[in-house]
């Protein structure tokens, strides 16, 4: 998803007037093997009319240890006086994308540090940052021996979507919805991400990664953050990251006894995947956020490969009023679709057109695409535009990272359930329908 970010932005006319980008690896594998793989990625995950967006600015450098440069710490030497044009070197911003596994953000650290690449650089950090509380804290410890804060970037791409940047105008922006955003009026909020994927092109990283640690303490420990935030002093961007992070400090601990991880039928013949490995392809969990605001209301949360369908919805189920005509239809939704550039959708009981005083469900959806001038950027795009920009609002803090892995903790000790298999093609593991209550799920109801 970097290329195609990078193409939009190129297309767009959103990068800086001079750019190069520098591909790195352990394979020697030359300029034009990674211009191939470049226009594929983009043929195959971007826009199709962004195709040559990248071309000509893109080359290919093997990447250093801590003992040996590899070819990239004069490539970026070479770059940057080529940039420069005669000009200053110190004015060309140098940023390192650091899209590894969680296991190489150490020692990629330590090489930046030990070839003097950090100096002045922004440096991008993709998720999980860290695998457990331990790591997290010994990786945060490293990187802030090498960069200021200033210059880290952690990446949640979630937080650079359209839908999720609206859960925040939709509130506080609107008094209709402001109001019941709390206790008294929500029943339970969902963060439903189900995927069709299969996980066959990225094995070594899932199988050391799993969906728990995927997405769960990652995206929709974020996005359920979103949600939940008090609000800010003020509604710029500072403000509502430092209201973001800080209600994460009240989630409680998951309670391994309200998680369900799953493993689909078949994960362990795919290439790559150990035979006996116990890694979940599906989470399922309920969390609990410890304050005023939302004592009592479950957040629940879902995601998992190969399942029935894909979409990613955060959905506000309402509670239903007295009863004044009986019988009410469902419960009203406040429920945005983050998935592509965005929907914001309103269900509500409303009356049947007829004579009669019968009641029905009907809900209002607003593409965010519709909304003039339309021109929604990818969240890569819009992420990587921050970090040109150095913009780090919508990048997770050491200090919500850190109370993220607190609440995973317990999933992560001798009580982590083990993953129940599930058929590819279905939603998961029975015992997950269990955790909604009794209306379930709401993509499946
Ligand atoms: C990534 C996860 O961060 O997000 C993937 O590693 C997941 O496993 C993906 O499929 C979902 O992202 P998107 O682009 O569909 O929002």
């Amino acid at each position: 998803m970097v290329y195609p970010g990078l193409a939009q932005l190129a297309t767009r006319g959103l990068l800086p007037e001079r750019w190069a980008v520098i591909g790195t690896g352990r394979k020697p594998i030359g300029d034009d093997e990674l211009a191939d793989l470049v226009r594929s990625s983009l043929e195959e995950h971007g826009d199709p009319e962004h195709a040559g967006a990248l071309d000509g600015h893109v080359s290919y450098a093997t990447t250093f240890t801590e003992d040996d440069p590899g070819e990239l710490v004069d490539a970026i030497r070479d770059a940057r006086r080529d940039l420069a044009d005669g000009g200053d070197e110190a004015g060309v911003t140098v940023v390192h994308y650091l899209a590894v596994p969680p296991s190489a953000f150490e020692p990629t650290t330590r090489g930046l540090r030990a070839h003097g690449l950090a100096e002045g650089a922004r440096v991008v950090y993709e998720k999980p940052y860290g695998t457990s509380p331990e790591s997290f804290e010994r990786l945060d410890a490293l990187v802030h021996e090498v960069l200021d804060e200033e210059q880290v970037f952690r990446i949640d791409h979630f937080l650079g979507k359209e839908a999720t940047q609206n859960l925040h105008v939709l509130r506080f922006g609107n008094e209709l919805f402001g109001g019941v955003w709390n206790r008294r009026h929500v029943a339970q909020v969902q963060v439903d991400v189900p995927e069709t994927l299969d996980v066959a092109d990225r094995a070594d990283f899932y199988d050391e990664t799993g969906a728990a640690l995927d997405m769960l303490v990652t995206h929709l420990f974020q996005i359920a953050a979103e949600v939940a935030m008090e609000p800010p002093t003020a509604l710029d961007a500072d403000h509502l990251a430092t209201a973001r992070e800080a209600v994460i400090d009240c989630f409680r601990p998951l309670d391994p006894a309200e998680v369900v991880l799953g493993q689909f039928d078949g994960y362990r013949d795919i290439d790559g995947i150990a035979d006996d490995s116990t890694t979940d392809t599906f989470v399922a969990a309920r969390l609990w956020v410890d304050n005023d605001r939302w004592r009592g209301v479950p957040f629940l949360l879902r995601t998992g490969k190969r399942m029935a369908a894909s979409a990613q919805r955060v959905t506000l189920v309402l509670k239903t009023p007295d009863e004044l005509f009986g019988e009410p239809v469902g419960p009203g939704r406040i429920s945005l679709s983050l998935a592509g550039d965005g929907a914001i959708d309103i269900t509500t009981t409303v009356k049947q057109p007829g004579p009669d005083l019968t009641l029905a469900t009907g809900t209002a959806s607003l593409a965010l695409d519709d909304v003039e001038p339309g021109e929604p950027l990818t969240p890569y795009a819009s992420l990587l535009h921050d970090v040109l920009a150095g913009d780090r609002t919508l990048f997770t803090t050491p200090h919500g990272l850190e109370a993220a892995w607190r609440a995973f903790a317990p999933l992560l000790g001798p009580d982590r359930p083990d993953p129940e298999p599930y058929e590819p093609g279905t939603w998961g593991p029975a015992r997950a329908d269990e955790l909604a209550g009794p209306d379930g799920w709401v993509l499946t109801r």
